[in-house]
């Protein structure tokens, strides 16, 4: 009898245990969940001009022109024709590919151009302003992959857009905050208010047929239109009337080019990423690998051993990025060296839980502050099994706050992503070596990280975020929250993130976030917490294929990112 008790009483646990387990999976928080196609981004008009596009009969490289474009208009924060990208694409057979059309220094650019006679950084000149701008690669970027693989003529792709512009997007609350806190900057760099201004409210329509115009210019005349054309040169005129050194011959020998991207085991999935001239794949793969040995599910999401392990795997990644990482056209980059086996296994022989590694006792007492953080990403599945991951940026929120107002967009301040001077600081607090030093026709370094992720041959996932440096460790959190902590693509992009990168010796944290309890412990353990720096940490948007084959969206509930499908 007691027997039997003891036999009911185990199987009522087993069964409540089952149903709680039903329950969790029950109540799992999924994005939005679609057949066949979906685009996420960081605005809604964008997402839904990339889901016409397809409904045309485009594939993804066409909703790639459109969504980019789209960005352009309706998130100038980011989205843009003056600042550049990276492409990862998996087609539909699984062939994989990436395309960088990153910024480049112009001709005129040398190494110390932000120095003073006393070698001493100036403040400010590689951020703000005529001498930030790089040569922008984002209209190459989208032709290019567009000309390779789309199917639809740029008219059809670009008429949307220009209608967007045209007709204009409704102004949200983080855009009329935005807008009121870069007014005066915008004013003193333009020396006038420019339509970007204090006086923007949000719910409100904003129109801009400057940009319209210049987006009918390249449907009709193509890529070069931008590089060659009349746009060519109302962008130089116009920049060297504001002291810029940029001149028709940049603009003329801009080309992006095809790389091959980083690609590595996990488990069973096969993550592909970015290669130099972005630090992304490299370094993801480095902490990856790093932290493959350790039973990251069993440790628990967020938990004391989980974030010590990736911490510490952090570090080690982003001290060397700090020296060994550039143009791989410029430098030569002991690639393989720095994600093979040996070497990331040896990378990890000092690692102890009973204590944070001291980061003097880690590499190359070089690199990096923190880079600034408005980037944007966006992620498309469409209704032929091709898949894109693309991340784009002007550098800083608005770029240089250069705004060409004839042609409706802002220009980047990318140049602050070279080291202005290798080995110390500049004004963003970003050291570098001398890999990422500032020569003609160069591209700086990048952090951004597009990755596409496949299990068992097949697509399973691809995101990619904004954030600057922490852009590296938000995928990589994300890809985990999936694939080890069993996370809806939605949960695993909302998830609270953490941040560590060398230097500062610090490990970031999105406030309230985290159990206070594992913070005390951390830093028994001797990690400094900074929960301050910023109130979230990445953007991530992303897309899970499910079991069933549906997708699922992950729009960053940081942002106002928006999923469409169908
Ligand atoms: N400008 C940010 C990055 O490329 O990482």
């Amino acid at each position: 009898m007691r027997n039997l008790f003891f036999l009911t009483f185990i199987l009522l646990l087993f069964n409540c245990k089952e149903a709680s387990k039903k329950t969790k999976k029950i109540t799992k928080n999924r994005g939005l969940v679609t057949d066949k196609a979906m685009v996420v981004s960081a605005r809604e008009e964008a997402s839904k001009i990339g889901i016409q596009i397809l409904k045309l009969g485009g594939n993804a490289f066409d909703a790639m022109m459109a969504t980019e474009m789209a960005l352009a208009v309706a998130y100038p924060y980011a989205g843009n024709l003056g600042g550049g990208g990276f492409l990862i694409y998996r087609l539909s057979d699984g062939e994989i590919g990436a395309l960088d059309y990153r910024e480049k220094a112009p001709l005129a650019a040398t190494k110390d151009m932000y120095l003073d006679e006393d070698g001493n950084v100036i403040s400010g000149k590689s951020t703000v302003g005529p001498f930030a701008i790089g040569v922008p690669g984002t209209i190459a970027g989208i032709f290019k992959a567009q000309e390779r693989f789309g199917k639809l003529d740029v008219k059809t792709i670009l008429q949307p857009v220009i209608n967007l512009a045209d007709t204009g997007f409704t102004i949200t609350d983080n855009q009329e905050r935005r807008f009121r806190n870069y007014d005066s900057i915008f004013t003193v760099v333009n020396r006038k208010q420019i339509p970007f201004n204090k006086t923007v409210k949000s719910g409100t329509n904003f129109t801009n047929t400057y940009l319209a115009k210049t987006l009918e210019r390249i449907a009709n005349n193509g890529r070069d239109e931008f590089y060659k054309g009349e746009t060519a040169k109302l962008l130089v005129d116009f920049l060297q009337a504001k002291g810029a050194i940029i001149t028709l011959e940049d603009l003329a020998k801009y080309e992006a080019k095809w790389r091959k991207p980083i690609q590595f085991q996990y488990d069973d999935l096969t993550i592909t990423s970015m290669s130099p001239p972005s630090s992304g794949g490299v370094c993801l793969n480095q902490i990856m690998i790093m932290v493959e040995d350790f039973d990251l599910s069993d440790y628990g999401h967020n938990s004391l051993k989980t974030i010590q392990v990736l911490v510490e795997a952090e570090k080690r990644a982003y001290a060397d990025r700090s020296y060994y990482l550039g143009d791989p056209d410029f430098v030569t980059i002991p690639q393989e060296t720095l994600t093979s086996n040996v070497y990331l296994e040896n990378r990890m022989k000092d690692f102890s839980f009973e204590a944070a590694t001291a980061v003097d006792s880690i590499s190359h007492g070089k690199i990096l502050g923190y880079e600034s953080e408005e980037t944007t990403h966006y992620s498309i599945v469409d209704q032929f099994g091709n898949a894109i991951a693309v991340t784009t940026t002007l550098n800083g929120g608005y770029g240089s706050k250069v705004y060409a107002e004839e042609l409706g967009f802002f220009l980047n301040n990318e140049m602050d992503d070279f080291s202005s001077k290798p080995g110390e600081p500049n004004y963003y607090g970003l050291i570098g070596a001398e890999a990422n030093s500032i020569v003609p026709e160069k591209r700086m370094l990048s952090s951004m990280t597009p990755t596409i992720v496949e299990k068992d041959g097949e697509l399973l996932m691809t995101l990619g975020t904004p954030g600057g440096s922490t852009i590296i460790t938000s995928v990589l959190q994300t890809i985990l929250n999936v694939h080890e902590f069993d996370m809806t693509m939605q949960e695993a992009v909302n998830a609270p993130r953490f941040h560590n990168q060398w230097l500062p010796d610090e490990i970031r944290m999105e406030a309230n976030s985290f159990d206070k309890g594992i913070i005390n412990q951390l830093e028994a353990k001797g990690y400094t917490i900074n929960e301050s720096r910023s109130p979230i940490i990445g953007i991530v948007d992303g897309i899970l294929v499910l079991d069933n084959g549906k997708l699922e969206g992950g729009a960053d509930k940081r942002g106002d990112d928006t999923a469409v499908g169908f």
